[in-house]
């Protein structure tokens, strides 16, 4: 049974969809403790609606951020995750806990990376004029969102669309690609190889990639 620690700020989508995941229904995976930086998050409901044990560390209660990063990785190491998701956690992740982790630690970000990385990807798109946007769920490196991909999910961008209606379509492909990606990593399909990832094809079970020429 392979351990997973979820990090979240806020309303916890991604979180909820994780827990429906076909994995964890398996037995094969469990979501041993969701941890939030937020004591008003929504998502912490979530967790607790699944049974899920949630550490609130407030990052407004320490005086300085290293001491809030230290606390961080202390708590994530006590519960020797197997995997460490972040599921809209919206804090830059120290450079100890990136190495700590590294290699089991994934984000979810709303937008075809490389493009939009950071904040607002949904009013970025739409100022952008992209016809296509969507989400990725990737590694973590210690530059912010530009570690290896593992899945993309895109959609169509409309000519009447908002960033309410944008960032809502977003979020549907969100839930499907991240339990996906999971799914992968704890089944130990996923490879990394000089920094990009791809889906053994030994091994699974959803799609082949195309020969490689
Ligand atoms: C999601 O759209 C996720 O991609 C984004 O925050 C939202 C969290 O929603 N993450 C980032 O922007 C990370 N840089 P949720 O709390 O409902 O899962």
């Amino acid at each position: 049974m392979k351990k997973i620690v979820i990090l979240i700020s806020g309303r916890g989508s991604n979180l909820e969809a994780i827990l429906q995941a076909n994995i964890l229904k398996a037995g094969q995976a469990q979501v041993v403790q969701v941890i939030c930086n937020r004591p008003e998050a929504l998502g912490i409901d979530i967790a607790k609606k699944y049974q899920i044990p949630v550490t609130i560390i407030d990052h407004t209660s320490f005086s300085a951020r290293n001491l809030y990063d230290e606390a961080l990785l202390e708590k994530t190491l006590s519960f020797a995750p197997d995997l460490v998701v972040l599921a809209g956690y919206m804090r830059i992740l120290s450079g100890p806990f990136v190495s700590q982790f590294f290699g089991k630690l994934i984000n979810i970000h709303p937008s075809l990376l490389p493009s939009f990385p950071g904040l607002n990807t949904h009013a970025a798109a739409l100022k952008t004029g992209v016809k296509w946007h969507g989400a990725t769920v990737h590694f973590v490196t210690k530059d912010l969102d530009v570690g290896p991909i593992i899945i993309q999910g895109i959609v169509p961008v409309l000519p009447n669309d908002t960033e309410s209606s944008l960032a809502a379509r977003v979020f549907e492909v969100e839930h499907q690609i991240y339990p996906q990606a999971i799914e992968w990593y704890i089944r130990e399909q996923l490879v990394l190889e000089l920094g990009n990832v791809r889906v053994d094809p030994a091994r699974q079970q959803f799609f082949m990639l195309p020969p490689t020429p």
